[in-house]
């Protein structure tokens, strides 16, 4: 029997609603049929170079047969039971000691979700658990960042800094408040002569803190750096700030690593690049390089402890029926022996500087503002007039349509063009992605 033809499979998909949906941008999408490495292949007969590693996690590339032999194994040998109270399993407990101390030392409980929206839920809820355990039920809000996305929870949509995510869905949730974000190119808050970007943005929190109340704050968010809101890298003088606020004022810190975490910015936790720790960290798409649905939070030994002594109505009444999902635990413990085997932090420096450096070159273009990045995650800011910085979404979509013609897909995140390919991806792989996102501005200028 024959296979379906393109058009067909888009007539079908019509039945699916997909993530952030308008009938516009799913009316003619890419059917990708199967992956190789970096390249993807479409029922048409196109082959892309994924740009994006999927949604920043297929960090190993695709295809790999240990991480399908691993699920193989797994799903074979059970591929669920349930990790609710009184019972557990052999690739939960696994992984859970593999990743304690892992990340940060100090940060040794684990627990599992199945992606990162999940897992920033599971940090604010434990949030408000801790404070109240320790008798101040008055700490629940929640400070986060303009610009920052934090995923699609209902929570989650109102941790999230940017507004598009929540004006149909609205009225807010309360108890999010936001900040502006350590911004080098566009700083949008108040800024006082000589003073830099980094520790303007640090007062920000610390002046939010005096304006609620420390006694109303339970936790402070952050993307190390952040994805979605356009591939913004902190000065180094910013986290170190906030860890000190937070501490002064009892707030927890939680560092939301869904994008960062696991080798994306040139080591495993991105934290680490300011040597900061958090008190909670949320963590999801490239601990299985998105070959399995997991994400999870880990917790300081501090709040660990503060769990340990609950009575028993004080029960975290908490858990999804995929906590510690046994066939993606197993992925996931594949996944860092892999990851380690083949150093991707190290890589994603290497081949990181490489990426940066060719990206830049296209400084020339008159509509290229800036290129910024840490590792492999790299961030092209398109605008109308470099001295203005006026954004410019319409030619950045239009230099992300030239290139998907061109074999090459990123992400348009307002005039943002994003890249943060697989960390398997190879020398020739990089100058690829810099050829043609040249060869698609040449076709737009
Ligand atoms: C920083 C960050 N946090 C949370 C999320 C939400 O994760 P998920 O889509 O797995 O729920 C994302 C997704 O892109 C993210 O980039």
């Amino acid at each position: 029997m024959s296979k379906p033809d393109t058009a067909t499979w888009i007539e079908k998909d019509r039945k699916q609603l997909h993530p952030v949906y308008h009938p516009k941008s799913h009316a003619n999408p890419l059917v990708i049929e199967r992956g190789e490495g970096v390249w993807l292949y479409t029922t048409d007969g196109q082959k892309i170079l994924d740009g994006m590693a999927g949604l920043w996690n297929v960090n190993a590339g695709y295809g790999r047969e240990e991480l399908a032999q691993a699920a193989f194994d797994q799903m074979k040998r059970m591929a669920f039971t349930s990790n609710f109270s009184g019972m557990t399993n052999l690739p939960s407990i696994t992984l859970a000691d593999k990743l304690a101390g892992f990340a940060y030392p100090g940060l040794n409980t684990t627990f599992f979700t199945s992606g990162g929206s999940e897992a920033n839920d599971s940090a604010f809820k434990t949030a408000r658990y801790y404070w109240k355990r320790k008798g101040k039920p008055g700490k629940y809000k929640v400070i986060a960042r303009k610009g920052s996305y934090h995923g699609v929870t209902l929570s989650a949509t109102f941790a999230t800094g940017l507004e598009k995510y929540q004006t149909m869905f609205g009225p807010a949730v309360d108890g999010f408040v936001h900040i502006p974000a350590p911004n080098l190119y566009r700083y949008e808050g108040d800024l006082k002569p000589g003073e830099s970007v980094g520790l303007a943005a640090a007062r920000a929190l610390k002046e939010v803190i005096q304006r609620e109340g420390k006694d109303a704050i339970a936790a402070f968010i952050a993307e190390p750096v952040m994805g979605v809101g356009g591939v913004i890298v902190p000065p180094p003088d910013y986290f170190p700030h906030v860890r000190e606020i937070c501490d002064e004022n009892e707030i927890l810190f939680i560092a939301d690593e869904v994008i960062t975490g696991f080798g994306r910015t040139g080591e495993w936790f991105a934290l680490k690049h300011w040597n900061v720790k958090p008190d909670i960290l949320s963590f999801a798409k490239a601990i299985t390089s998105g070959y399995a649905q997991l994400g999870g939070i880990q917790i300081s030994d501090e709040i660990r402890e503060t769990m340990e002594s609950a009575t028993e109505t004080e029960t975290y009444m908490h858990g999804f029926t995929y906590s510690g999902h046994a066939m993606a635990c197993a992925v996931g413990l594949k996944n860092i022996e892999l990851m380690e085997k083949e150093n991707f932090p190290a890589r994603a420096r290497e081949l990181g500087a490489r990426l940066q450096e060719g990206l830049k070159t296209l400084l020339e273009f008159p509509f290229v503002g800036e290129v910024r990045g840490i590792g492999l995650v790299c961030g092209v800011e398109i605008v109308s007039n470099k001295d203005a910085k006026t954004a410019d979404p319409a030619t950045a979509m239009k230099i992300f349509k030239a290139a998907q013609v061109r074999g090459l897909r990123s992400r348009p995140l307002g005039n943002v063009l994003a890249f943060s390919p697989p960390l398997s991806i190879n020398e020739d792989e990089i100058d690829e992605i810099v050829k043609r996102l040249g060869a698609a501005m040449d076709g737009v200028v």
